[in-house]
């Protein structure tokens, strides 16, 4: 298969970005790039003691599978990281190729529809309340065997948004011709099938692949 299908999905902390990426790439067979996950890597192993740039440079695949990466520790030193100019550059044209490979693709994260793939040809804008994103992440990350307060994750995550919308560089932002899908009084189901609903209607109504 040659399509080429880019699926843009960005929103703020928790909002579920990755549960409905990754249930929508299943369903049209695309493949998935969770974007979070390179800049919780360069966050990762800036908390190791390397510098933000030298850790994009020589970020490798194995990189993306250590545990630790879901800790509020790294969310949090990931949007430390991203807004450095340098570090968002070194992480382009990876995401970039993948986004325009054959066969479509699935990206989620803040800037995917307004900076890496602009020309993507579905872009999706999820949201859910600060309060309904902490609860989920608050009971994700006790799932996981974290000890954080939701009180703790509520704080983290309006810091991080306050730090990812604010920052000069590639700021979360809808994308002009993003659909917002707000989450916050749907289940898990429902905004797929929302999602895959909005995602049909640029396919033509072709469906699935
Ligand atoms: O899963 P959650 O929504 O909490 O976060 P994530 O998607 O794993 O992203 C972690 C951090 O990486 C964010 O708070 C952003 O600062 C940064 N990020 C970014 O700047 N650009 C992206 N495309 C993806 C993530």
């Amino acid at each position: 298969m040659s399509e080429r299908f880019t699926i843009a999905i960005d929103g703020p902390a928790a909002a579920g970005k990755g549960s409905i990426s990754r249930a929508v790439a299943a369903h049209y067979g695309f493949a998935h790039l969770d974007t979070g996950l390179l800049y919780r890597a360069v966050g990762a192993k800036v908390l190791l003691g390397m510098a933000p740039e030298e850790a994009a440079l020589t970020l490798r695949a194995e990189d993306l599978e250590a545990s630790e990466l879901r800790s509020p520790e790294v969310a949090q030193a990931a949007s430390r990281v991203a807004v450095l100019p340098a570090v968002r550059a070194a992480l382009l044209d990876f995401q970039r190729s993948f986004a325009r490979r054959a066969g479509g693709a699935v990206l989620d994260g803040r800037d995917i529809g307004t900076v890496i793939c602009p020309e993507a040809e579905a872009k999706l804008f999820v949201t859910a309340s600060a309060e309904v994103r902490a609860k989920r992440r608050h009971a994700e990350l006790a799932a996981a065997g974290e000890t954080s307060s939701l009180a703790q994750v509520h704080a983290d995550v309006l810091e991080r948004d306050a730090r990812d919308s604010g920052r000069a560089d590639a700021p979360l932002k809808p994308a002009a011709d993003a659909v917002t899908l707000d989450t916050s009084a749907m289940t898990l189901e429902a905004a797929i099938a929302a999602a895959i609903e909005i995602i049909d209607a640029r396919r033509g109504g072709s469906g699935g692949a």
